[in-house]
């Protein structure tokens, strides 16, 4: 168990009134834990939260010894605060860790530091349908140094905000664009399957190109041939091809995702397979082409469901479903957020009351 430090904010922060949007407020306070080679994790504290003093060397600015996690915690109506799956993210944490040369966090010090830092400040879990409070703990390198190395210094730090929707559509369909120059991340044995920062970087100009031209977000193909789907924006995407619910299988460019794991297993559970394996770029035109491409959505941890309902490539566009919501999509969305939120019975040990 950590033995963490509590100082309180002495005077809290009002409460953001009107639409939350996505990651602009932050909470009264943050978690914070320093590592030292040959001490291991120390200092396990909860101060108000606030900038973090750091040295204009250290590894996390000039090389992006950074990994990060993304989880909800969602009030019930019974008045309890619940996680969802923290456990996952502690351990696709430690993948992360395990691939930048960061140092490994034990899970269960990962779900205490989450737990007590949201069980501080419960009454930022916003209650409006569509919100929760995002958690997002994250690692850096703190090398004080130039040298390209492993890292010996690091912190983790957690902290929290406020959330609605990821897309400013909401549940309503994006529109993606097919990126044929950019990539999000180097092919097998890069850092695809990590949540590291600069997966995230070097994935902005595509989808800043895309938003200009007023698409949501990007399809992503792979770094190779250019030829495999990958992601659309950060999230993992699926479609349902001729009856077919298929997804990319996780070739080690791929993020594992939670919400991708927990759509797959729902679907399964209800009969319905999903093929983990490549689809190509042309098998999707083809599918739009001729009409068998039933749905699409992409999932993750901030929007949950996003359904797509047009997709564009070499300017020529092709709508979805009749730009609709299609009925798997609306299915997932309903019965991941019932678990989050405590209406639908977690029948899966899937939450974690705080
Ligand atoms: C997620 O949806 O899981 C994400 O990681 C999105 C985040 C980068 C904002």
């Amino acid at each position: 168990m950590l033995d963490i430090k509590i100082t309180k904010i002495e005077t809290p922060k009002a409460k953001p009134t009107g639409a939350l949007g996505f990651g602009k407020y932050f909470t009264d306070h943050m978690f914070m834990m320093d590592f030292d080679e040959g001490i291991g994790w120390h200092d396990a504290r909860i101060i108000p939260y606030g900038p973090i003093p750091m040295s204009p060397a250290s590894s996390a600015l000039h090389y992006g010894a950074e990994i990060f996690e993304g989880m909800k915690a969602y009030l019930t109506k019974e008045g309890k605060v619940q996680l969802f799956r923290p456990y996952e993210n502690a351990k696709r944490l430690n993948s992360s860790a395990e691939r930048l040369c960061l140092p490994e966090l034990p899970v269960e010090d990962f779900v205490e530091a989450v737990t007590t830092l949201v069980n501080l400040d419960r009454d930022w879990v916003p209650t409006e349908p569509g919100t929760s409070l995002y958690v997002r703990p994250f690692m850096i390198g703190d090398d004080h140094s130039l040298g390209v190395h492993g890292v010996h210094h690091a912190i983790f730090m957690v902290i929290l905000s406020p959330v609605g929707s990821y897309y400013k559509e909401g549940l309503n369909p994006v529109s993606i664009l097919i990126e044929r120059d950019d990539v999000r991340v180097a092919g097998k044995g890069g850092t695809g399957y990590t949540k590291c920062g600069g997966n995230y970087a070097a994935s902005t100009r595509a989808g800043k190109k895309a938003e200009l031209k007023g698409y949501s977000q990007v399809l992503w193909l792979d770094a190779v041939e250019r030829k495999y789907i990958e992601e659309v924006g950060s999230m993992n995407v699926m479609f349902k091809i001729n009856g077919e619910v298929v997804t990319p299988a996780l070739v080690g460019s791929i993020l594992p995702g939670i919400t991708r794991k927990s759509c797959i297993q729902i679907l399964q559970e209800e009969g319905i397979p999903v093929s983990e394996r490549r689809i190509t770029v042309d098998e999707l035109l083809k599918a739009l082409e001729d009409g068998t491409l039933e749905e699409a959505w992409g999932t993750g941890t901030a929007a949950v469901i996003s359904p797509i309902g047009k997709f564009v490539v070499d300017g020529k566009e092709f709508v979805v479903n009749n730009g609709e919501i299609g009925k798997v999509s609306q299915h997932l969305y309903d019965e991941i957020t019932g678990i989050q939120s405590g209406k639908i019975k977690d029948t899966r040990d899937w939450t974690l009351e705080v």
